[in-house]
C-alpha cells in the first residue's frame, strides 16, 4: 500500500462515497478517465477488486470497505495535523463536521454562525436529518460531534447536556380543546394526529407517552419535516407534536394544548464517539456550543 497515493485514496473515498465515477470526476474536477486510471492503479496495488458493478450500480467489495474506512482514518488524521499546526500558529483552522437533529436546526446553525464569524478559517460541514440517521452515522464515525435529545445506549458516547427540549401539544388556534387547561390524556383518543416519519426520535417519545397511557390517535399523515407538520396544523389537518424549539411566537394560527403528560421533558445533548480524540477545531465548537446554550437558551415559545 505504501505505493498508494494520497491522490488514489482521495479518488477513491469519492467514487465510494457517490457509488459513480463520473460523479466523483465532477466533484474532483477532474476527467472521468482520469478516475478510472487512478482506481485502476489502486486495484492492482490492492491486489484485488475495490468495486463490483451490479447493473448500472457500484457497489464496494468487502476489501473496498475496508479501504474506506482506512482511507476516513488517514485523511481524519492529516485533518487533524493541518489544525494543530494552525492551533500553534494561532488559528483556528480545518473542517468541523457536524450532524443534528431536525430540530436542533433551530438553534445549532446561529451558533455555528458566530462561531465561524469568530474563527473564519473554519469550514464547516453540517448535517441535519432524524434520530435514526444520526445513530448510523455515529455507527460509521461519520463526524466530530452530534446534537440529538436521546443518546443511543448501544454505542459507547461521551454525552454532554447542553440545555432542555420540551416536546409540546400543538394545535390549530381554532381546535376545541384550545385554551382549556390541564385537560386529561385521554380526551386526545380518537384526535387526528400528524405523526413525524419512521426513525424520528420525536415519534418514539410520542408513542412511548401514548402507549404508556392507551391513547390511540388517528394518524392522518405522516411528515418528515416540522415545518410542514406545523403548515399542516394551521390547514385543519390535526394536531401534533413539536418540539418547543420548532415555534416561533409569531405563528398566529397554531397553538399549545395544556394536556396532562406535557410537555414531555426531553433534553439537549451534544455527542461524541468515546475514544474519540477530538480534533482543536471540534474541542473549541464544544466549548462554545456550552457556553452559548447557558448563555441563551431558546425562549421561542407560542402562546397557549
Ligand atoms: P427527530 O429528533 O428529528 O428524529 O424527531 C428529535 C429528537 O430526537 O428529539
Amino acid at each position: 500500500m505504501i505505493q498508494a497515493t494520497l491522490h488514489q485514496l482521495r479518488v477513491f473515498q469519492t467514487v465510494a462515497s457517490h457509488g459513480s465515477f463520473t460523479k466523483a470526476a465532477e466533484e474532483l474536477f477532474i476527467t472521468q478517465p482520469t478516475v478510472s486510471s487512478q482506481m485502476k492503479q489502486l486495484t492492482q496495488t490492492v491486489g484485488m477488486p475495490l468495486f463490483e458493478q451490479i447493473g448500472k450500480q457500484l457497489h464496494l467489495t468487502d476489501v473496498g470497505r475496508e479501504l474506506l474506512a482506512t482511507c476516513q482514518e488517514v485523511f481524519e488524521q492529516l485533518d487533524r495535523f493541518e489544525m494543530i499546526v494552525a492551533d500553534i500558529k494561532g488559528t483556528k483552522q480545518g473542517r468541523l463536521r457536524l450532524a443534528v437533529v431536525t430540530t436542533a436546526k433551530y438553534f445549532v446553525p446561529r451558533i455555528l454562525g458566530y462561531f465561524c464569524q469568530e474563527h473564519p478559517l473554519v469550514d464547516v460541514a453540517l448535517e441535519v436529518t432524524n434520530h435514526q440517521n444520526i445513530t448510523r452515522r455515529m455507527w460509521e464515525n461519520q463526524d466530530d460531534l452530534y446534537i440529538l435529545s436521546q443518546p443511543p445506549e448501544d454505542i459507547l458516547l461521551c454525552n454532554e447536556y447542553l440545555m432542555d427540549n420540551p416536546l409540546v401539544l400543538v394545535a390549530n388556534k381554532n381546535h376545541p380543546l384550545a385554551g382549556k387547561r390541564n385537560i386529561p390524556i385521554k380526551s386526545l383518543n380518537n384526535e387526528a394526529f400528524i405523526m413525524r416519519e419512521k426513525g424520528s426520535g420525536t415519534r418514539q417519545a410520542v408513542q412511548q407517552l401514548f402507549g404508556k397511557h392507551k391513547v390511540a390517535v388517528k394518524v392522518r399523515l405522516e411528515l418528515g419535516s416540522n415545518e410542514a407538520i406545523k403548515q399542516a396544523i394551521a390547514g385543519g389537518l390535526g394536531i401534533s407534536v413539536l418540539s418547543e424549539h420548532t415555534l416561533y411566537s409569531q405563528e398566529l394560527e397554531l397553538t399549545t394544548l395544556d394536556v396532562k403528560g406535557f410537555p414531555i421533558q426531553r433534553k439537549w445533548y451534544v455527542s461524541y464517539l468515546e475514544g474519540k480524540q477530538l480534533s482543536v477545531v471540534a474541542q473549541a465548537f464544544l466549548e462554545y456550543l456550552h457556553e452559548h446554550t447557558q448563555k441563551n437558551g431558546v425562549t421561542s415559545r407560542l402562546a397557549s
